[in-house]
């Protein structure tokens, strides 16, 4: 197989929530950038459209699908809405999440709720719904966004730990279950990329910690992502399922 079928999506039809901002557009663009169709949702309609925009500018496809995914009759009235207006996908994005920093002892019951809702609801039942179409079609391509939070804790950050050991964990889960019916589940876990989750709501000092524990010595470039989600959607990746990669700088690599 020549490299750029190995690695190509032409024909392919993907959907991002979560794709209007930061990881999720990224992830977009690059999809769109290895020839597939790139439709994105997120609650925000003009942002989703600016988005679109750039992906049609790339010579793609690309509509626009306004829903909250943690309302389960949206998320699920969303599900067929895509199948009539653009059909099944054959990669599904789930980069939809909210973070909110807090010492342990200060999390009210509702921040638990938005974060869990968000971060592993809309997930879970985003892969349920779309998978169970893809499970009876034999193909498909789930990828989440997990996070170096699937694998440690972090201080004052933790319901979002606990959502993103979740993902990684229904990743696992969901691979193992389906992937003798042709669909694969894995995820990526980014280290730390500045975006609208946490730029403003890390401190001065929590961001350079977080870069000195970086082996690189720097955040990531959002560029630096779409590589991970274009090779787990591609033919290289037909035999790989149930995985999640670090795109983290060496973060997860290092003792000190
Ligand atoms: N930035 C990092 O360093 C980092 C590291 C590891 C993992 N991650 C994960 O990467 C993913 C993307 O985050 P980001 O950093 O790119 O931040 P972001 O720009 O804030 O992206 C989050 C996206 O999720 C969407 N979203 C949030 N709540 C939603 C809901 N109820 N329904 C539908 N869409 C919703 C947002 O769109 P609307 O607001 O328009 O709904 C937004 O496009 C998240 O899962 C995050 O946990 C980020």
């Amino acid at each position: 197989m020549k490299v750029e079928h190995r690695f190509g999506l032409a024909g392919r039809q993907a959907l991002v929530i979560g794709g209007g901002s930061g990881i999720g557009r990224a992830i977009a663009v690059g999809l769109a950038e290895a020839g597939a169709d790139v439709h994105l949702a997120g609650r925000r309609e003009d942002v989703l459209e600016g988005a679109c925009g750039q992906l049609r500018a790339l010579g793609r496809s690309s509509r626009a699908f306004p829903v909250d995914a943690t309302d389960m009759d949206a998320l699920r009235e969303f599900v067929g809405a895509v199948g009539v207006s653009v059909g099944l996908p054959d990669i599904l994005v789930n980069a939809q999440g909210v973070m909110q920093l807090a010492a342990a002892e200060d999390y009210e019951p509702e921040d638990y709720d938005r974060i869990m809702d968000t971060n592993v609801k809309s997930v879970w039942f985003a892969s349920s719904w779309f998978g169970r179409a893809m499970l009876g079609r034999g193909s498909g391509c789930i990828i989440s966004i997990a996070s170096l939070a699937s694998y440690r804790g972090f201080a004052r950050n933790g319901i979002y730990c606990m959502s993103k050991h979740g993902v990684k964990a229904m990743t696992e889960t969901l691979a193992s279950e389906w992937a003798a019916r042709g669909v694969r589940v894995n995820a990526i876990a980014p280290g730390f990329f500045m975006t609208a989750l946490n730029k403003d709501s890390m401190t001065e000092e929590r961001k350079a910690r977080a870069v000195a524990r970086t082996p690189m010595g720097r955040f990531g470039d959002l560029d630096e992502l779409a590589g991970a989600a274009i090779y787990l959607a591609s033919p290289a990746a037909k035999y790989v399922t149930g995985v999640t990669i670090p795109v983290d700088g060496g973060f997860l690599a290092a003792g000190m």
